[in-house]
């Protein structure tokens, strides 16, 4: 049997938000402390997917900074996982190109994602002289660059939220496709589902707390212990008396019982409101805002630390991580398939 290669991506569109960490970073550290040792674990900045939005340069440069900084800052450590920048590793377009030659422009057609960006960014972009609403190859194709970033390490498990489930379908059927047509070579990757719930931006219960989301809605893991507390003070909430947890009739009261739930590993969110029962609504946020700064512990600083050192230590870092990711893909003999 194949040992266990665990593949996940993050594209470095900004700091990441408490949303990112409870929905994707916080399972990245907690695999890498329960993994076996034989286990492969791969965590790469995808930068060469955040060029399908437009974008400057220099933006583009600072936030592949910020992304790898807190991947760092989150407790991943490079000694144990494989953390990397996309573009770094050629080899990730020359299968990309290898696989579009078996992805049906159909099934491309199918995908929900690209439909969805190519909405928003019909709503800014005046950084694409072409007019924003043409449809670039490269938006339409990034699902394929997804399966070849996935399948390149054999993966056999990735870590997904919902919105990508369809995306690690696309990569299960090209896999299973190349098999069937050039012979065994890669295993079909399983998904492994983040949890479901999402956590909701502090000012709007019906929209995900996102990093394109209105001012001080959301929690990003670089904030002060102040800024954190300042955010959860000012929080929507509504003027029933008590904590109960009621995600229909109080949405946004039930959003911060799922973030103390979330932030202190307790999944029961009725009993985590019960406990909370008598509180008044100032003395529940302090709670809230302490189970985020306890939870969230030094990361922030951890984050400015690691950004004060400046761009040679991130630079090098990630050039380690690319290095160690060929001789990874080298080691699981891919090349012996002819294929890199
Ligand atoms: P954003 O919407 O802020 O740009 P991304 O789309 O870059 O975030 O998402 C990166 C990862 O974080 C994905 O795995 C996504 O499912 C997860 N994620 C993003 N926002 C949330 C949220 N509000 N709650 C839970 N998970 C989230
Ligand atoms: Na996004």
């Amino acid at each position: 049997t194949h040992p266990e290669v665990v593949f996940s991506g993050i594209q470095p569109t900004g700091v990441p938000h408490l949303g990112n960490y409870l929905g994707a970073l916080k399972q990245w550290v907690e695999m890498q402390d329960a993994a076996p040792p034989e286990t492969t674990l791969l965590y790469c900045v995808v930068d060469l997917h955040a060029i399908t939005q437009p974008q400057k340069p220099e933006d583009l440069a600072r936030r592949r900074r910020e992304t790898m900084a807190m991947l760092l800052a989150i407790g991943l450590r490079p000694d144990r996982c494989v953390i990397f920048e996309q573009s770094r590793v050629m080899a990730h377009t020359m299968l990309m190109w290898i696989l579009t030659t078996l992805a049906p422009v159909n099934l491309l057609a199918r995908q929900t994602q690209w439909k969805t960006k190519l909405a928003a960014s019909e709503e800014r972009s005046p950084l694409d002289p072409d007019g924003s609403s043409k449809l670039k190859l490269g938006l339409f194709a990034y699902p394929v660059l997804q399966a070849a970033d996935v399948l390149l390490y054999r993966s056999t498990s990735v870590p997904v939220g919902e919105d990508q489930v369809q995306h690690l379908e696309l990569a299960r059927n090209l896999a299973g496709k190349f098999n069937r047509t050039f012979g065994e070579t890669f295993p079909i990757p399983k998904v492994q589902l983040a949890p479901a719930k999402r956590v909701m931006s502090l000012s709007n219960p019906t929209a995900k707390m996102s990093k394109s989301g209105a001012p001080n809605s959301q929690i990003n893991l670089d904030h002060s212990e102040t800024e954190i507390r300042k955010r959860i003070r000012t929080a929507l909430t509504d003027s029933i008396a008590g904590i109960t947890y009621d995600p229909e009739g109080r949405p946004s009261v039930s959003n911060l019982v799922e973030i103390l739930g979330r932030m202190t590993h307790r999944s029961d969110f009725n009993a985590v409101a019960e406990e909370c029962a008598g509180l008044g609504m100032k003395e529940f946020k302090d709670r809230v805002a302490d189970s985020v700064v306890g939870g969230l512990k030094n990361i922030g600083e951890e984050y400015h630390r690691i950004m004060r050192e400046g761009d040679g230590y991130l630079d090098s870092l990630s050039q380690e991580g690319a290095e160690k990711a060929q001789w990874d893909k080298k080691a699981s003999k891919l090349h012996e398939k002819k294929l890199a």
